[in-house]
């Protein structure tokens, strides 16, 4: 039987006892009520909840495309922002090679666009492309964002002119809206392949939809054993009102608790760089989900060791508001021992013959002693390694944990209406259509 993802929640001892977290967390039972019952603020958008099964279907068609562009293409760009992005990459990155893109056996690559605005960017990208075979798989649930409206144009025209309007068109994918938006209506013009994006999930919540399945098949990972992992989860904590067994529930508990302590930002820390992206989606799910209504717990990441030699003085030592969730990865998938040296010129025989896993599990052990020391709770999350089917646990996880904290916050964790104050101002500033006046306006303040 696989191991399943577990919480440990022992050192945040010193801050939050066990029995409150406990006595929360079965509270906040009455959330994953509402939440099943779909009575709580966002309730049409709870699709993410029985993903694990709905899209099964959808599976076949996703596995088909993704194999017909690998066969077809060397690359694939995925354009996209914010949840129409972080979720494929933060599983890419997890399960890939750490050099994947510089293997000159690895035959299929994923580069991502559509996430800024950056000049050099493009023109670096566009001129990467010119030497490469490459497929788009350009997502936007609006059809209308500007960052990835844009880079979906230049890359398009960049395409077209490299093997023809007709060729280009089936090397295009679009993953949008069933009816409206931009992206919709250029797919129907021009014959592109489509998924849809469902009106009752949210881009935060996506990547068990086409969203995050259709990259994360492309670039060659199994995606049945993904949502396989996410079904067993559903399976721990959906239904679960066993507060003490289900640790999406203890874990929103712990993290409200902290927060009534006066730990007001919450750093993920991996021990891992292929949790990078990880961290950024985890960011993404919870502080466009809490941040509203001047309440939430703001969401920070650090990839260890690396920066414990530059955040790590502020996490010791500076205001005392922080805590910390570890994402802990029991085995790697690889091995290495460091090996011995005859002289011992570095000092370094005392590890010699041990893996490094064992050295940076020490190291895990070592930052959350003295954090622990330095007034730093610790919430660790425990996975036994990365591989799909524990990744998708650890979404499922994440993104249940995240619906009953907002309830617990009394805040709709399914919206983001801050999101647009920025996107009206550009537009106001880019004199578009209907956005003149406000721009006027704007100028005079600049
Ligand atoms: O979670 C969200 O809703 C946002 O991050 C969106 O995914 C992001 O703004 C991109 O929107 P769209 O998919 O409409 O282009």
């Amino acid at each position: 039987m696989k191991e399943n993802l577990t919480i440990n929640l022992k050192n945040a001892s010193g801050f939050i006892s066990g029995e409150e977290v406990l006595a929360l967390a079965q509270q906040s039972v009455r959330h994953l009520d509402s939440l099943n019952a779909g009575t709580g603020p966002g309730n049409d958008f709870l699709g993410w909840l029985s993903l694990p099964d709905d899209i099964l279907p959808q599976l076949d068609r996703i596995e088909k495309i993704a194999k017909n562009l690998r066969a077809a293409t060397d690359t694939t760009v995925v354009i996209g922002i914010g949840g129409s992005y972080l979720g494929a990459r933060a599983v890419i990155e997890a399960l890939s090679h750490s050099f994947s893109p510089l293997l000159k056996t690895k035959h299929h690559d994923i580069i991502y666009a559509g996430q800024n605005i950056c000049e050099d960017y493009m023109a670096d990208l566009l001129q990467l492309l010119d030497g490469k075979n490459y497929s788009i798989i350009a997502i936007s649930k609006s059809g209308t964002t500007t960052e990835p409206a844009i880079a979906f144009r230049m890359l398009k025209d960049h395409l077209e002119r490299k093997i023809g309007k007709p060729l280009a068109a089936d090397r295009i994918i679009a993953i949008t809206d069933a009816k409206k938006g931009a992206l919709r209506s250029m797919a129907e013009t021009n014959g592109y392949e489509t998924f849809i994006i469902p009106d009752n999930i949210g881009g935060r919540y996506s990547v068990l939809t086409p969203v995050g399945l259709l990259p994360i098949a492309v670039s060659g990972i199994d995606i049945r054993m993904l949502v396989k992992g996410a079904k067993a989860m559903e399976e721990i904590t959906r239904m679960n009102k066993k507060a003490a067994t289900n640790p999406s529930l203890l874990y929103a508990a712990a993290r409200n608790l902290l927060l009534q302590n006066g730990k007001s930002i919450e750093i993920m820390v991996g021990f891992t760089p292929k949790l990078h992206f990880m961290s950024e989606w985890w960011k993404q799910l919870f502080g466009e989900s809490e941040g509203k209504d001047g309440k939430g717990i703001f969401p920070a990441s650090v990839d260890m060791t690396t920066d414990l030699h530059s955040m790590g003085q502020y996490i010791q030592d500076g205001q005392r508001i922080l805590f910390e969730t570890i994402v802990s990865v029991k085995t790697p998938a690889k091995c290495l021992t460091i090996p011995l040296e005859k002289d011992d010129s570095d000092q370094l025989n005392y590890l010699a013959g041990k893996r490094l896993s064992e050295v940076n599990h020490n190291a895990e052990l070592g930052t959350t002693l003295a954090h622990n020391d330095g007034n730093v709770p610790i919430l660790t999350v425990n996975i036994p390694l990365l591989d799909e089917y524990n990744i998708g646990q650890l979404i499922y996880f994440f993104e249940m944990a995240c619906a009953i904290s907002g309830y617990i916050l009394d805040v709709n964790p399914f919206d983001q209406p801050g999101v647009e104050a920025y996107k009206a101002n550009m537009f106001a500033l880019l004199n578009k259509p209907g956005f003149e006046e406000a721009g006027k306006k704007l100028r005079k303040r600049l």
